[in-house]
């Protein structure tokens, strides 16, 4: 059957496209979309034209994976000036998600019906690339230059009131008769002419709007080059061109966005995000557990932030502390967080009594006996939590699931604890839980599949993007950062300092660098806590109580605002250690900064792929992104080592003494990539 098929509903023309699972804009679609409008144009029967979409959404854009091989015709823009040029009303009917390509054809379309629940948008951006077919010139001429902004430049979609109170939407249906309303709709203004033609409008310039933008978002772009690219597309709009003017621009300012690295990045890590759902030995189909009830032990800031994400998906929490005050003391924490976000106007302000309304704080491990879930957030501690789960073991319904939210810790160790090795996994969460979207499963040796796939679905319901690591120490990320943690202190032994190792992580477009990261999590983290046991900067630092931002002074010095400045006292530190272990101090360059930090964490992601411990190139990707704010514009370390050059990540290796792992060897003397 074809996806594009055509009815008759009297003197309307009805032309539906069915193309699970998003009716995404590929090839037969278009040329579907072509012929139906064709059809309509030809017979004098027909008197309007709608368009609609089975399944679960409108169109959601341009098929992504046609990108990068040559177009089919008709090309989205042309198709879309066809629709536009149609001498008969066409109608856009709405349900879903009318994203990308999919808002542009609608925007090409007369008239545009949607149900309440719809949402609008040109997530392009998010892709590395623009609205490429029309919606940088459509949308503010129709909507205005301001919102046109927020829609092509930080891509959110916005909701259908938003989106008829600006124009772009003509009238709302309702929820479960699109088509008889938008049949009825077409028939109301099928004699209606001239027909509205988004193309043929004014856009009014808006300088002030336009420069209030770029600097609100300056942090959100910063290293990206497609918000500029849109904003320059929606100014051109508006800057007393032709349309056929702006198209021209726009279309060049895709080519260049499409044809270069940061747009390849992105659409890689929008696959791999998906891709890393998905686990080879374990069915699509498999039967998941039901989780109604999650236990949470510990009410600290991991235990604290964990539960809040499942508070938030409105499943019920019990959380479970030692003593009362720090039981208190966690819940209050949580619900200051969800006041906050309130105030900022993120949640609706009932939402803050909902989710707490859905926590039962607790003394006794005994009242997690009806829980379906239990994660274990406590001390980072093997006998601990060995005795924990023991105690879990004899207290846990059957078919509970226990899991630890060790960040390195073995799994299989943990679950040994127990006799139901089968029900133990890791989640393992990033600071600040609450935040952060990465959710590292750690599959056990035993780990049922099932439980498995609970966890990854559980995952994608709270939000998160769930990645299987296997058991080593550290999983993926940790045992990638630890690798860069070292060099980075070799380094600071050799002479170059904190500031500067940091900026360069910073210009390469990290949030911060590891010794603002270390100030940030605290850099007594895993410390000894022997003051008179000195045997690293770390440990020095940590015996003067300079444990990082919360104590005002740590690798930098902070002020009372919190605004870091490079510290004398650190640098003495780093010089009495340089000086004791004998290493001549020298200019480090930038560029061995970057050799020495990230080219190890791409040889340790090659052994980590080689031992299995990674499913796939892409998850090692998704785990730095999601995790640790890799910029996504550089596609993950796997992605980037592949636009640097295997080989020349080999040699700077090389050059600076490391054992090339042999994975990365091997793709490299083959000419290979990361796949
Ligand atoms: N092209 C090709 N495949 C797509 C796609 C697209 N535009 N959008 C989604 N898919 C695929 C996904 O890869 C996934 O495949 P899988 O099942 O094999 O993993 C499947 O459709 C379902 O997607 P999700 O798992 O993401 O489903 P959700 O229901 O969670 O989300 C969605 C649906 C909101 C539509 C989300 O998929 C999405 O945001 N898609 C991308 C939208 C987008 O960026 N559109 C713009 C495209 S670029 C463009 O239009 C250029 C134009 O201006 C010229």
């Amino acid at each position: 059957m074809s996806v594009i098929t055509t009815e008759r509903q009297g003197d309307v023309l009805v032309i539906t496209s069915d193309n699970p699972p998003v009716n995404a804009l590929g090839a037969a679609v278009r040329q579907g979309l072509e012929a139906g409008i064709k059809e309509g144009v030809a017979d004098p029967s027909i008197k309007a034209m709608v368009i609609t979409c089975a399944g679960r959404t409108f169109f959601a854009g341009a098929d992504i994976t046609e990108f990068g091989k040559p177009m089919q015709e008709p090309g989205l823009p042309t198709l879309i000036e066809m629709i536009e040029a149609a001498d008969k009303p066409v109608v856009a009917a709405i349900h879903g998600t009318a994203l990308g390509g999919g808002c542009e054809v609608a925007l090409g379309c007369h008239y545009r019906i949607a149900v309440p629940s719809a949402k609008i948008g040109t997530p392009e951006v998010k892709l590395g690339l623009l609205p490429g077919a029309g919606g940088t010139q459509r949308i503010p001429r129709i909507a205005g230059v301001k919102l046109a902004l927020e829609m092509t430049a930080k891509g959110d979609p916005i909701p259908v009131k938003v989106a008829q109170a600006a124009g772009l939407i003509d009238r709302l249906a309702g929820e479960d008769s699109l088509l008889a309303d938008a049949i009825a709709f077409a028939r109301e203004v099928a004699d209606t002419r001239p027909l509205p033609i988004a193309s043929q409008k004014t856009a009014t310039p808006d300088p002030d709007a336009v420069a209030a933008f770029k600097k609100e978002n300056a942090r959100r772009f910063r290293g990206f080059d497609a918000p500029a690219a849109n904003i320059a597309c929606v100014e051109k709009a508006a800057d007393g061109s032709s349309f056929a003017e702006g198209i021209a621009f726009e279309r060049q300012e895709f080519m260049k966005l499409m044809m270069g690295v940061q747009s390849a990045a992105q659409r890689h890590i929008f696959f791999a995000e998906r891709q890393a759902a998905k686990i080879d030995d374990v069915p699509a189909d498999t039967k998941l557990r039901d989780i109604k009830r999650v236990g949470v032990i510990g009410a600290g800031t991991m235990g604290g932030g964990i539960s809040m994400n499942f508070l938030s998906a409105g499943i019920p929490v019990t959380i479970v502390e030692m003593q009362q005050d720090a039981l208190d003391r966690g819940t209050g924490v949580m619900r200051k967080n969800y006041e906050g976000s309130a105030a900022k106007g993120r949640i609706k302000p009932e939402a803050v009594d909902q989710a707490m309304g859905l926590l039962t704080p607790t003394l006794s491990l005994d009242d997690l006996a009806d829980c379906d879930l239990i994660i274990e957030a406590v001390y980072e501690n093997m006998d601990v939590k060995k005795e924990l789960f023991g105690k879990l073991d004899a207290i846990a319904k059957p078919g509970a699931i226990l899991a630890s939210n060790t960040s390195y810790l073995n799994v299989d160790e943990i679950a040994s604890a127990t006799k139901r090795p089968e029900d133990v996994v890791g989640m393992h969460f990033f600071s600040p839980a609450n935040v952060m979207k990465l959710l590292e499963v750690v599959r056990g040796a035993k780990t049922a599949k099932d439980v498995l796939a609970t966890v990854m679905a559980l995952g994608k319901k709270i939000r998160k993007v769930p990645v299987v690591s296997g058991v080593c120490p550290g999983f993926i990320g940790n045992r990638m950062l630890s690798q860069r943690q070292i060099a980075a202190n070799e380094m600071l032994m050799q002479g170059a300092t904190p500031q500067q190792i940091d900026k360069v992580h910073v210009d390469f477009g990290m949030p911060m660098g590891p010794f603002q990261m270390s100030d940030l999590a605290g850099v007594d983290i895993g410390w000894h806590r022997d003051p008179t046991r000195i045997e690293s900067i770390r440990d020095a630092l940590a015996a003067e109580g300079r444990w990082g931002q919360k104590k005002n002074a740590g690798f930098y010095d902070y002020d009372e605002k919190r605004q870091p400045s490079p510290s004398p006292r650190v640098a003495e530190i780093i010089e009495e250690f340089r000086a004791k272990s004998g290493n001549e101090k020298r200019d480090i360059s930038d560029e061995e900064i970057v050799e020495r930090t990230l080219y190890p964490m791409v040889n340790e992601g090659a052994k980590i792929l080689a031992e299995g411990m990674a499913q796939r190139a892409s998850d090692i990707d998704v785990v730095w992104i999601y995790g640790y704010g890799w910029p996504v514009y550089r596609g993950g370390p796997m992605f980037w080592a592949n636009t640097e050059g295997l080989s020349k990540i080999v040699a700077g290796l090389e050059k600076h003494g490391y054992e090339v792992a042999p994975l990365l060897k091997e793709k490299a003397e083959k000419g290979e990539r990361f796949a």
